[in-house]
């Protein structure tokens, strides 16, 4: 893509946390406009570009933005986009989302490394592959980068819980018997994407790390209704610790 430039680790930044990409030493900022295989993002708080560049020595593609399955039916939004990555060079993706807590210990501005996720959708993003398509997810979420992830953050001085995320298709929230039903599931956190990359991710090859930003109490778990401006706002807020904890965990990849 940048003659020259070999990425290691590949960001997807998530909801409110594209501000991450401010902290690239950037070699190229190219709009995914101009990239065929990237998407074509419909929602407020995701940029879309892609930022090659530097954190500390470690090569990284950063995307500031994703698109969802919500956006227009299609699971496999992403496709193109992580085989980019792949092809690129990169060995990892690590990827980051607003969620909703299904724990009361992990109030909005809480941070979760993603253990495992639950797919909830009944949709794939490899449908219609047919080469190598019966992806292992057994340790999709790379144990031992997970494990360095909440090392760095003990470091840094970061709370980061560690927990199961489980995809709902969005748009609309979730309702308050689909949370219960969550949480009998296993359930810690609940969002619109993310897994459908993964699976993505795995399919060619990568290790995955995932890291959730809570952004509320799922529904029911509190008083009061939902919005995607609340989503925002906390990301907002909380993205300096986001950040933070990213570029420690980055820095020292
Ligand atoms: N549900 C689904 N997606 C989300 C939520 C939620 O409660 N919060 C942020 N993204």
């Amino acid at each position: 893509m940048i003659d020259g430039f070999k990425p290691k680790v590949a960001v997807v930044l998530g909801s409110g946390l594209g501000g991450f990409a401010d902290e690239v030493k950037a070699v190229a900022k190219i709009p995914y406009a101009d990239l065929p295989d990237f998407p074509r993002t419909t929602v407020s708080g995701h940029a879309g570009q892609l930022v090659l560049g530097h954190v500390g020595p470690t090569p990284v593609a950063v995307l500031q933005g994703r698109a969802h399955y919500y956006e227009r039916g299609k699971p496999d939004e992403m496709a193109g986009a992580i085989r980019a990555i792949a092809e690129m060079g990169c060995e990892t993706l690590v990827q980051t989302n607003a969620a909703g807590s299904l724990r009361l210990d992990m109030p909005p501005g809480s941070l979760m490394a993603i253990s495992d996720h639950i797919n909830f959708t009944g949709v794939n993003p490899l449908f219609g592959v047919d080469a190598n398509r019966f992806v292992d997810m057994v340790d999709a979420y790379d144990p031992a980068l997970m494990k360095k992830l909440l090392a760095v953050a003990k470091e840094v001085g970061v709370v980061c819980h560690e927990g199961v995320y489980i995809w709902f298709s969005g748009p609309s929230f979730e309702t308050p018997a689909e949370i219960r039903a969550a949480r009998v599931l296993g359930a810690d956190a609940v969002g619109m994407s993310t897994t459908p990359e993964t699976i993505l991710a795995r399919h060619a090859g990568l290790k995955v790390v995932g890291l959730s930003l809570m952004t509320n109490y799922a529904a029911g778990l509190v008083q009061g209704a939902l919005a995607h401006e609340q989503t925002l706002a906390v990301a907002d807020a909380s993205a300096g610790q986001v950040a933070a904890l990213l570029h420690a965990f980055l820095e020292r990849y």
